[in-house]
């Protein structure tokens, strides 16, 4: 893991500043059957608004494995303090409350 980490770290410093773009939106929808019928739609997690304000280190690797589609995240861990949910997190005065469902799941309250 720390191998990967600094490898990871390696090819951030290699790119030139200017182009790093980040990495963008990453929709999360793995528990989508779950999801239709409660209602809501995938979840559309700013990557790149993530990285402006928490270092990397901070999700990576202790929160989320830095590899699309390895979380088995999940409401029920949410509401446990894991994942979107960690202490600091949509847990804690820092930012939106996880009953906010509209802030992370698109197509919520719309017709099915
Ligand atoms: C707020 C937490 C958070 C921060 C801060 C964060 N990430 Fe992530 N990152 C995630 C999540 C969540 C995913 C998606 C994981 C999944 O799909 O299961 C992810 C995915 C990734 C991926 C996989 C992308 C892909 O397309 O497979 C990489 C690489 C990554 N992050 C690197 C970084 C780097 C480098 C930084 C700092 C510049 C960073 N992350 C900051 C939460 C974060
Ligand atoms: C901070 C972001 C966030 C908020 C707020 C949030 N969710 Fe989620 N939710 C997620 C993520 C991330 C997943 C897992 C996505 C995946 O990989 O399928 C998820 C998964 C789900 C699932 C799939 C089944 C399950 O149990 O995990 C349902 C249903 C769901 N959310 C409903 C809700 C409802 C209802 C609310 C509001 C009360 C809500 N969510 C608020 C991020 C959020």
């Amino acid at each position: 893991m720390l191998k990967r980490l600094i490898i990871a770290s390696a090819i951030v410093i290699a790119i030139p500043a200017a182009s790093w773009a980040g990495i963008g939106d990453i929709r999360l929808e793995s528990k989508i059957a779950s999801m239709k019928k409660a209602g809501v739609g995938p979840v559309v997690f700013p990557h790149d608004r993530h990285e402006k304000s928490i270092k990397c280190a901070e999700c990576h690797p202790k929160i989320f494995k830095d590899k699309r589609g390895a979380n088995d995240i999940s409401m029920k861990f949410n509401m446990e303090g894991k994942f979107c949910g960690s202490p600091n997190c949509h847990n804690s005065p820092r930012t939106f409350p996880l009953y906010q469902c509209a802030s992370c799941h698109t197509g919520v309250g719309a017709a099915k």
